[in-house]
């Protein structure tokens, strides 16, 4: 992938994504659909995180279905394997290697502040185990084997994505620069999309209020019938105020995202009409998104087999870099190297 001139090496990306259950609009906008832009321009690698799914108790037959379906609705969105590594992190030993070595440079009371922990442990009282709390040091361990530059993520992760840069520098200090310390890149538009349901809450596949996401092969109807029950409020006017008329500003937002529209644009656009309009431009605007992937992973979920030889060689391909950094790091931490 990398050229051999030094001065073409290209920055690195990597990002990953949890198969545990539906792929939504909002995984979509803030995530994938720049991972899919970045392809041609950046060695990128990316993952599906089955191990930081299991923090969450899954049911095994469901965690390889949903892992599988996972991998080829990301191929359908446009992750192209002749492009980029993209594989399934536990097939890579290195992540869980490196996130032993890296727990043991993490403070409690820094993975005490992650609120994406605080909220897990209050949906998930019955299970509040272990890797729920390291999990941040598991994504830090994803990102860093890589020596990854950059991250494209939602704003969700991004109190993660600064946690990753403090162990690296941390790393870096006690032993030497070893571990290259990432950037975030988090969209301008489509960073957080919220709930159909509760626009002050992030849209999210746990939801389990199915009206409140939109899953990317949910069919038209379901789009539609989603989005006109969608909440704004009773202002009855279209304008977009970040302070005030969320649910509206998040159907502007999705409009924007989904077509490259402007968001003033789109404003501009549909002054005067009123929000039955606004949510059927957009239910549209989001199947005609969702139309060509859903054709692409019809095709891709048939072959089980082009899948497996399709992950089978990612893995091979990220253990390599993966296992140069975890040796730097076993031989510098002081670990007899067998
Ligand atoms: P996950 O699986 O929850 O989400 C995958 C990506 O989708 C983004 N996202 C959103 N963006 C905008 N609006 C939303 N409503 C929304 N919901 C989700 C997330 O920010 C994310 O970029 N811990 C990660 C997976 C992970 C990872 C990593 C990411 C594991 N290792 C290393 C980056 C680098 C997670 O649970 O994402």
């Amino acid at each position: 992938m990398q050229g051999n001139n030094p001065q073409e090496k290209k920055k690195v990306i990597f990002s990953a994504i949890q198969p545990s259950g539906t792929i939504t609009l909002g995984n979509y906008l803030g995530a994938l659909k720049n991972w899919v832009a970045m392809q041609d321009e950046y060695d990128c690698i990316f993952a599906l995180a089955d191990l930081h799914a299991i923090t969450v108790r899954q049911e095994p037959a469901a965690l390889r279905r949903n892992t599988l379906e996972a991998y080829a609705l990301l191929m359908a969105c446009g992750i192209d394997v002749n492009k980029s590594i993209f594989y399934i992190q536990s097939h890579v030993a290195a992540h869980a290697q490196l996130a032993w070595v890296l727990e043991c440079c993490t403070q409690f009371g820094e993975l005490s502040r992650m609120t994406q922990f605080k909220d897990k442990s209050q949906k998930h009282a019955d299970n509040i185990n272990a890797g729920l709390f390291t999990y941040p040091t598991l994504m830090a361990a994803d990102i860093l084997l890589y020596q990854a530059d950059l991250v494209p993520i939602g704003a969700d992760q991004k109190q993660h994505l600064e946690l990753t840069r403090t162990i690296a520098e941390r790393f870096n200090g006690l032993y030497s620069p070893t571990l290259t310390v990432p950037d975030p890149y988090i969209p301008k538009t489509g960073a957080r999309i919220m709930s159909l349901q509760d626009p002050a809450r992030k849209m999210s596949k746990s939801d389990e209020n199915v009206n409140a996401w939109i899953g990317l092969l949910d069919k038209p109807d379901d789009v539609v019938r989603k989005f006109k029950r969608a909440v704004t409020d009773s202002d009855a006017r279209i304008v977009y105020n970040p302070e005030s008329k969320t649910g509206v500003n998040n159907l502007i937002t999705i409009y924007s995202a989904v077509t490259g529209t402007p968001v003033e644009e789109f404003v501009a656009q549909m002054e005067g009409k009123g929000y039955g309009e606004l949510k059927s431009v957009v239910a549209d605007a989001v199947v005609e998104t969702l139309r060509p992937i859903q054709t692409r992973y019809a095709q891709l979920i048939g072959d089980k087999a082009y899948l497996a030889q399709c992950y089978n060689t990612a893995a091979e391909q990220a253990a390599r870099i993966a296992r140069r950094t975890l040796t730097k790091v076993m031989k510098k931490t002081g670990f007899v190297m067998p």
